[in-house]
């Protein structure tokens, strides 16, 4: 076994999205549709720049999960689409925001914005994402969505702050790591479901269950987020491996590990990662692999990631049996076993 195959318990076979998004996959392709119109009527070099950027979507998560939970509700009218781009928008203005701040060059398969264009035009692209996000949100009558999203999105802007904040801080502890990814991550999944909730409208109790279920997706997504760092496959991930560790980055196998080391352990531990820094002495990762894995903390770390599937199945098992439920019970399948 090289050290970065990692085997963790999985089911059988994991539904792919295009299973799971089966029964919402024509609404889903709008929303594709009205991301790509965005730079339309907007200058040549932003219709340039921005055109290039979402050549190659995402995986189209948190849209997938709106139009799921606006099917479960009965939804008929169009807005669905709409704020679903919208959420997307959101996603899409953070990561090209995060891959300036970690000088990442590639990502979904392809090099970043930040790569391509460099950091002036990549700042400017994420925010031309982002205030079109809120932008086309504001065409909806009810004012308490466009506020949801720029409410979250300062949740995001708080969160990936706070993790900046904590680079090299290998005394953080699990909860600042899961509150930090609460904001970062979690709230836009969250938001996502009591939008779609709102638009749907769920009675409270469907409301609370999806909210639930929102928040415990996106926890386990980046806890998944995470260990992909470290045990991923770059082919199917479409990212760098070890960029977090590269950026300082304090996850949780790091937090792990260094929690159940004793006092000589944690100083190996610290001292490897200290000599890791900004991307040196590739030929220490491995190493550093060896002692992640046998204190455990990949284990644990997917152990964590399962008990906040669990959790978003369990909400997700309160709403009423329908195909747009099964989708998102297997959606939380998915998020634990992804590799991309
Ligand atoms: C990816 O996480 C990044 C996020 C989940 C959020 C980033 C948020 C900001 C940059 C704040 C700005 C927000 C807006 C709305 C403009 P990661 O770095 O752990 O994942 P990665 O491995 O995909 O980079
Ligand atoms: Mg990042």
């Amino acid at each position: 076994m090289t050290p970065r195959q990692l085997t963790l318990t999985s089911p059988n076979r994991v539904p792919t999205l295009t299973e799971i998004f089966r029964p919402i996959s024509r609404r889903l392709s709008r929303v594709d549709r009205a991301l790509r119109s965005w730079p339309g009527s907007s200058s040549p070099v932003v219709r340039r720049l921005a055109s290039g950027t979402i050549s190659k979507q995402g995986k189209l998560i948190r849209p997938g999960i709106l139009l799921l939970i606006t099917g479960h509700l009965g939804y008929r009218d169009g807005l669905d689409i709409l704020l679903a781009a919208a959420v997307e928008g959101i996603h899409q203005a953070s990561l090209i925001h995060d891959d300036i701040i970690d000088r990442s060059d590639f990502r979904r398969g392809e090099q970043t914005a930040m790569q391509r264009f460099g950091p002036d035009y990549s700042l400017l692209l994420g925010d031309f994402f982002f205030i079109r996000s809120i932008s086309s949100s504001l065409s909806i009558k009810d004012r308490e969505i466009p506020r949801m999203l720029a409410e979250t999105a300062r949740l995001m802007i708080e969160g990936e702050m706070e993790e900046l904040a904590e680079s090299y801080n290998f005394n953080l502890s699990r909860a600042r790591y899961l509150k930090i990814i609460e904001k970062k991550t979690a709230s836009l999944f969250q938001t996502t479901c009591r939008l779609a909730g709102r638009l749907g409208q769920a009675g409270k109790k469907e409301a609370e269950a999806l909210e639930e279920y929102g928040r415990n997706l996106g926890l386990a997504f980046q806890v998944t987020d995470d260990l992909l760092d470290l045990v991923g496959q770059p082919s199917r991930t479409g990212k760098p491996a070890f960029s977090d560790l590269k950026e300082g980055r304090v996850t949780l196998p790091l937090i792990l590990a260094l929690r159940k080391a004793d006092s000589s352990g944690r100083r190996k531990l610290t001292t490897l990662l200290e000599k890791i820094k900004d991307g040196k002495d590739e030929q220490l990762w491995p190493e550093l692999l060896f002692q992640l894995r046998n204190a455990g903390a990949f284990h644990q770390a997917h152990r964590q990631a399962a008990s906040f599937t669990a959790r978003a199945r369990e909400a997700a098992g309160r709403l009423q049996p329908s195909v747009y439920r099964q989708s998102l019970l297997q959606l939380a399948d998915f998020v634990l076993h992804r590799e991309q």
